[in-house]
């Protein structure tokens, strides 16, 4: 009796893992923030297995402040306590790396409805390039809606306290680059 419900627990766990569902949250992340957090901490809970997938071709009219592994070690850094989520960077075509990591969903963030029009264009570009990987869109939560990475820079490069926004020790890397830089 034991054998068999422990035959068939087996089973169970392997066609669970067959169903697992992988999914991706790309970005720049230069750097990380708090509303990144936010919306990694959520999707954790929906996916089995949740990758952060750091671009090192980030977005048109983008030159990162931070190499892609100062963005992956404090991505990583900022995410130790997520349960189930991975770091990683990638340096291909964002629907290539996805398939390499057999993720069958993309996450993207959405702030507000300007946020869309961007959005709208790399998810139909990334359905015609591979339609069997589904981007879907969710929203951080409200006190971190008007926070990007660019002001986050901003406001730190000008001597602005950026605590609320971003983790500790990317606020210190923060502090780090621009004092090197003057
Ligand atoms: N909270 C706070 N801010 C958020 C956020 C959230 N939940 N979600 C996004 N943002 C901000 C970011 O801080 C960032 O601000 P910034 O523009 O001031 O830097 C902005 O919104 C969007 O950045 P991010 O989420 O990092 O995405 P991105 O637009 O930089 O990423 C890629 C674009 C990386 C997904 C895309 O360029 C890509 O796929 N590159 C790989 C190459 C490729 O496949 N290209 C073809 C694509 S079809």
């Amino acid at each position: 009796m034991r054998a068999v419900l422990c035959y068939a627990g087996n089973v169970l766990h392997f066609l669970g893992t067959l169903m697992s569902i992988t999914a991706i949250y790309p970005g720049t992340f230069d750097p990380l923030t708090r509303g990144h957090i936010d919306l990694v901490e959520r999707g954790a809970l929906m996916f089995d297995r949740l990758i952060v997938g750091v671009a090192a071709n980030p977005g048109p009219g983008k030159r990162p402040l931070f190499t892609l592994e100062e963005r992956v070690e404090l991505a990583r850094i900022a995410l130790a306590h997520v349960r189930g989520v991975e770091v990683e960077g990638f340096d291909c075509l964002l629907i290539n790396f996805a398939r390499q990591i057999g993720a069958r969903v993309i996450v993207r963030g959405l702030r507000a409805v300007s946020d869309f029009e961007y959005e709208f264009q790399l998810a139909s570009m990334n359905r015609r390039l591979h339609p069997g990987i589904e981007t879907i869109f969710m929203m951080p939560a409200e006190q971190y809606a008007f926070i990007s990475s660019t002001l986050v820079r901003e406001v730190s490069r000008l001597g602005g306290d950026v605590s609320a926004f971003v983790h500790p020790r990317v606020q210190a890397a923060l502090t780090g680059k621009y004092a090197t830089a003057s």
